[in-house]
């Protein structure tokens, strides 16, 4: 990994169920370090390469990637993939191949000035974008107890949920709560006996809920699916060709859900077809050599247009 910074989770089934073609457009929603990108199109001789990630650093980065390995020069778009048919129509571009790897790439949780890592004392930021949107920092010290408690159980799925908004603002009208380390330690202090118990760190499931927060990761994987949904309605009108293979990898059950009922309801209504029903996971093997690659659910489908 050493100086890309990310290792792509599932390689080989990715590109097995993608199946990448000549002449095909391939559009990475979440560019990352242009490790998928990069694989996708090595398999054929592509016509168009479409990167889109919020992170312009890692964007820039998969587009030289890209470059320097394929010899073709991506089209890329610092942009919420939640724009991405719009963006795509717009051009007039229709892809044949659609991947979103969600959530965020390991160099970016490497990064302590981004605040994603809780063992790494750092500003609370958790930005992907960082030009644009608020802050973790904002949350933590603007909203309500109440508002946090709801957070930390919606998105967080934490049981403590109350005890550590209670915590967060009985703290927080000490001095406001700026950093990585501190808000670690005031979730730990909320768990009392029970952080020594807890398999995880106390701190995982707040710091993944005020990172989907942040980002408003939710609201731009229900926007994709619903302009995926949308193009398989419109057929030859729409943004994704006749044929195109549309894959998701999530990392947590919020996520993965929504990636089933959706793909479930397209097959229901005969506008595509499950490339899997259960979703696909990693390898004892690959775990083993990308643990990040644990909790990894890849779900695939093929648009099966009504002209098709
Ligand atoms: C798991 S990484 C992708 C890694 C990539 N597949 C690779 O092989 O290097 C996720 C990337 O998606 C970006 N991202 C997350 N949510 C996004 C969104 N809604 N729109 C665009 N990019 C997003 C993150 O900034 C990050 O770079």
């Amino acid at each position: 990994m050493c100086g890309i910074g990310h290792i792509p989770v599932l390689p080989n089934e990715v590109l097995d169920a993608l199946s990448p073609s000549d002449g095909d457009v391939i559009v990475d929603l979440t560019a990352g370090r242009g490790g998928h990108a990069s694989m996708l199109a090595k398999q054929c001789a592509p016509s168009n390469v479409i990167l889109f990630d919020l992170d312009a650093q890692n964007l820039s980065f998969a587009s030289t990637r890209l470059e320097r390995e394929t010899s073709i020069k991506p089209i890329c778009f610092h942009a919420n993939f939640a724009t991405a048919a719009q963006t795509m129509s717009k051009q007039g571009l229709k892809a044949d191949v659609l991947l979103a790897d969600l959530g965020f790439a390991s160099n970016q949780m490497d990064e302590p000035e981004r605040g994603l890592s809780f063992l790494r004392e750092g500003p609370l930021d958790m930005r992907l974008n960082q030009s644009s949107g608020r802050t973790a920092a904002t949350i933590v010290n603007e909203y309500s107890e109440q508002e946090l408690a709801d957070l930390i159980f919606t998105k967080g799925e934490d049981p403590f949920s109350r005890q550590i908004a209670r915590k967060i603002v009985s703290e927080r009208a000490k001095e406001p709560i700026l950093s990585t380390t501190r808000l670690a330690n005031v979730v730990r202090d909320a768990y009392g006996s029970k952080a020594r118990a807890s398999r995880m760190n106390p701190a995982t499931r707040t710091f993944m809920a005020l990172r989907i927060a942040v980002n408003d990761e939710l609201m731009a994987l229900d926007a994709l699916l619903h302009d995926v949904e949308a193009s398989c309605r419109k057929g030859a009108e729409g943004w994704l060709q006749p044929d195109a293979r549309v894959g998701v990898i999530s990392f947590h059950s919020l996520e993965d859900r929504k990636v089933k009922q959706s793909f479930t309801a397209l097959e229901k209504a005969g506008l595509a077809t499950r490339l899997n029903r259960k979703p696909i996971q990693a390898t004892d093997e690959e775990v083993a050599s990308n643990p990040r690659a644990r909790p990894a659910k890849f779900r695939a489908m093929r648009v099966l247009h009504a002209s098709s």
